[in-house]
């Protein structure tokens, strides 16, 4: 079976009755659907033509967040009382697959995820033309504009689900490009002005004095999920020298030569291993700069990392970024490493189409 047939079954049994899609279904603290996983295999099914399965998941984060309208609306007046909420009175960032709260603490307050549904969503409306469907996401597309209009700028966890203290670059782009994607359709449900205000600030603040994007507002180093800042969110053209050289600094910093992508320089988690989506969305960005060999080499290099029976890994740990005992330490705590994991199937696929269509 080619890894193209393989990512789609893989996928496919990871789609629930409800829509949502499970983040690996053998790992056991990944058994819920997140809003940022979720969006991108959704995209993944939309660009591998199974458009049903991807309507599916967006009809089911329409109804798991208008579930969420009374919480939001606490959560809204206790800022206007200038009260501070707990991590909890956010929206979650994770749903169990039915699209209920998941029984265990989690640190939810996570926003790249609100503005990646309403990014994939306005890719499959492009895709699609499904007026219907946007007609009936309306509430939910309106609540996590409010949600998103309200904390844009308020430190909050990364999508590594980290430093919930900080200012990501890679969440403002995702926000960035949410917020976009809806007010390009209806103007009127995106404040006017906002989209700009998140750019220039990102710009302002996430550029660093030799002059490439930053992990954090604190920090002189990159993370690879900055890619995302030019493709597909578009917060920087791809041919802009900020990302020029942010490419460059995530190439020498974070890219191992003949193999993967790292997070980041300061990785832990299961050690710090090199992680497929990363390496493929390094290989996304090289067909959209025309390095076709390059974006080939990276896919060669994702292929050879999958199981006998197909499966990708979250991340690859043959060359870790810290000591060997970070790795033991997380296989004691939660198993060993996520396989397969839906996500890196879903960039498998992205990255097969942009290889296949040459950009
Ligand atoms: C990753 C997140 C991801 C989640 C589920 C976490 O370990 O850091 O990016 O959404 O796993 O795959």
């Amino acid at each position: 079976m080619t890894l193209h047939d393989t990512s789609l079954r893989i996928i496919r049994a990871g789609q629930a009755e409800s829509g949502a899609y499970v983040a690996s279904p053998a790992f056991s603290q990944y058994g819920y659907c997140w809003l940022r996983d979720g969006t991108w295999t959704a995209y993944a099914m939309d660009i591998a033509g199974d458009r049903a399965s991807a309507e599916r998941f967006y009809r089911w984060v329409g109804r798991t967040l208008v579930g969420q309208q009374p919480r939001l609306e606490r959560l809204l007046d206790m800022l206007a009382r200038g009260e501070t909420p707990l991590d909890e009175d956010y929206l979650p960032t994770r749903f169990t697959l039915d699209g209920e709260l998941g029984v265990d603490d989690w640190w939810d307050f996570q926003l790249d995820g609100y503005g990646t549904w309403l990014w994939g969503l306005g890719a499959h409306l492009d895709l699609t033309g499904n007026g219907a469907l946007w007609d009936e996401l309306r509430p939910a597309i309106a609540l996590t504009v409010r949600y998103l209009a309200t904390l844009w700028n308020t430190p909050n966890y990364d999508c590594w689900e980290e430093a919930g203290d900080r200012v990501h670059l890679s969440t403002l782009a995702a926000i960035y490009g949410g917020l976009r994607a809806i007010e390009t359709r209806a103007s009127d449900l995106v404040p006017a002005g906002l989209t700009a205000r998140i750019q220039a600030l990102a710009l302002e603040q996430g550029v660093t004095p030799t002059g490439h994007l930053r992990k954090h507002f604190v920090t002189e180093t990159v993370d690879a999920s900055l890619l995302w800042a030019a493709v597909p969110f578009g917060l920087v053209d791809v041919h802009d020298p900020i990302f020029a050289r942010t490419l460059e600094r995530i190439e020498a910093d974070l890219h191992r030569p003949g193999g993967g992508v790292y997070r980041y320089k300061a990785d832990t988690y299961f050690g710090g291993g090199e992680w497929i989506l990363l390496t493929a969305w390094l290989g996304w960005v090289k067909v959209k700069l025309g390095r076709l060999d390059e974006a080939r080499a990276l896919w060669d290099w994702i292929a050879a990392q999958a199981g006998p029976d197909g499966a990708l890994p979250e991340q690859v740990n043959d060359h870790l970024l810290a000591a060997a005992s970070y790795y033991t330490e997380w296989v004691e705590r939660w198993g060993p490493v996520a396989c397969p994991l839906l996500w890196s199937h879903a960039m498998v696929l992205i990255l097969e189409s942009a290889l296949e269509k040459g950009s």
